[in-house]
C-alpha cells in the first residue's frame, strides 16, 4: 500500500508516498481501508520538530484521525465493510496513523458512524468535533445563555466551535489575529481582530475557549465574568507551558480554568455529536480538498496556512464519485 512515512523533520514539499506491505490484523486491532482523513494542526507539529522526540515511534506513519470501512475486523465487534471513524490513543504517534491506504488501529479508538455525507466531508468531523464537544460541554459546560468567546476562530476547530455554539443558541464572540480574515467569522455575532490584549474591551463573557493558548490564556482569564470558565485546547500561538504561572495573582476570583485533551473518546460521544450535526444541518467547514497522490500539495497547503477549515485528504481517487459528490 502506498502511505506516509516519517523519520525526521519534514517540510510539507519534502513529503513523497512509500510502498509498504499492508498491516496484518492482531487481536484488538482492527485493520480499516482509509476512505478520508482530516488534517491537523498537531501533524505540523510532529512533521515540523515533534517527530524528534523519543516518545514517537520511528519511522512513523502519521495521521491521528481518518474515516474508512472495516476492511478485517479482526476479534473486535466490527463487521466487514462497516463505515467507522477513528481518531486518536496515540494515532500516528504511538503508532502507524491514517497517511496510508490503510490503518492497523486498536479497536477501542475505532467508532461505528451511520451519516450520508460523503467521505470528504465525514473526513472533516471525528477529531475536529469531538474536541469541539468536548471543550464546550465538559470543559466549559455551555449552555445557550452563554457568551462564548473563541480565542483563534479561524481554525477547523474554531470553526467547528462557532457551528456547535450557535446552533445551541450562545452569543458567539470570535477572533482573529488577521484583519483580512475577519469576514471568515460571519458565523459568529461579533469578529474581533486579537491584539492579544482583549481585556476590557469585550462584555458579558461568561465562557471562553482559548485555542491561541497560553500565549493569550492570562488575558483570556481576565476577559471572563465571575462564575466564568476557560478551557485551554489549543497551542495555535506556539507556546504550550506557562511559565512562573501563579494562580493566585492571574485566575481572578471566582474565574475557572480548565482544559480538554481530545484522547478519550467514545461511541456515546460520537454518537451524540452525529446526532446534533444531524439535527441542525451543520455542514463541517472543508477549507481544502486534496487526493492522497497530492499529499505533498495537501502538506504544503497546511504549512503555509492556505485552507481556511479543515483540509481533507481523499485516499481513494474513486471515492468522490461513489458519493456523487
Ligand atoms: N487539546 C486537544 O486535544 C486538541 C485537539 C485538537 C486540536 N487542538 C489544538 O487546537 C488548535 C487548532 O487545531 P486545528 O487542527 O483545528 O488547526 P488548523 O485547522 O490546522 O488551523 C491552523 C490555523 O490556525 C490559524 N490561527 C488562528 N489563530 C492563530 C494564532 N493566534 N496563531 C497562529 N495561528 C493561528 C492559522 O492560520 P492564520 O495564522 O492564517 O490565522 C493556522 O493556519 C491547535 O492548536 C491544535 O493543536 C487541541
Amino acid at each position: 500500500m502506498k502511505a506516509v512515512l516519517l523519520d525526521r523533520v519534514t517540510k510539507g514539499e519534502d513529503i513523497v508516498l512509500t510502498e509498504v506491505p499492508v498491516p496484518e490484523v492482531k487481536p484488538g486491532w482492527v485493520l480499516v481501508k482509509v476512505k478520508a482523513f482530516g488534517m491537523n494542526h498537531s501533524e505540523k507539529i510532529l512533521r515540523l520538530g515533534e517527530i524528534e522526540a523519543g516518545y514517537i515511534q520511528k519511522p512513523i506513519i502519521p495521521g491521528i484521525e481518518c474515516v474508512g470501512e472495516i476492511a478485517d475486523p479482526s476479534d473486535s465487534g466490527f463487521a466487514k465493510g462497516q463505515k467507522v471513524a477513528a481518531l486518536m490513543g496515540g494515532m500516528g504517534r504511538s503508532f502507524h496513523g491514517s497517511y496510508a491506504e490503510y490503518a492497523l488501529l486498536p479497536a477501542r479508538h475505532v467508532f461505528s458512524i451511520r451519516s450520508e455525507l460523503s467521505w470528504d466531508q465525514l473526513a472533516a468531523i471525528p477529531e475536529t468535533c469531538f474536541t469541539a464537544w468536548g471543550s464546550l460541554f465538559d470543559g466549559l459546560g455551555l449552555r445557550a445563555d452563554d457568551t462564548l468567546l473563541i480565542r483563534g476562530g479561524t481554525c477547523a476547530l474554531g470553526y467547528a466551535a462557532i457551528q456547535i455554539a450557535k446552533a445551541l443558541g450562545c452569543r458567539v464572540i470570535a477572533t482573529t489575529h488577521r484583519e483580512k480574515k475577519l469576514p471568515l467569522l460571519a458565523e459568529a455575532d461579533q469578529a474581533v481582530l486579537d491584539n492579544g490584549q482583549l481585556a476590557g474591551t469585550l462584555s458579558g463573557v461568561t465562557k471562553v475557549l482559548e485555542l491561541v493558548g497560553a500565549k493569550t490564556l492570562y488575558d483570556s482569564l481576565h476577559c471572563t465574568e465571575k462564575g466564568g470558565i476557560v478551557c485551554c485546547t489549543g497551542i495555535l500561538g506556539g507556546v504550550s507551558a506557562l511559565n512562573r504561572f501563579d494562580p493566585i495573582k492571574e485566575i481572578p476570583n471566582g474565574v475557572f480554568l480548565t482544559s480538554f485533551h481530545s484522547n478519550w473518546p467514545t461511541q456515546e460521544v460520537m454518537d451524540k455529536i452525529f446526532s446534533f450535526l444531524g439535527q441542525h444541518g451543520i455542514r463541517p467547514r472543508v477549507g481544502a480538498q486534496y487526493y492522497f497522490a497530492h499529499i505533498r500539495e495537501a502538506c504544503t497547503a497546511q504549512d503555509h496556512g492556505e485552507a481556511d477549515g479543515k483540509i481533507v485528504v481523499t485516499v481513494s481517487a474513486s471515492e468522490r464519485k461513489e458519493q456523487g459528490s
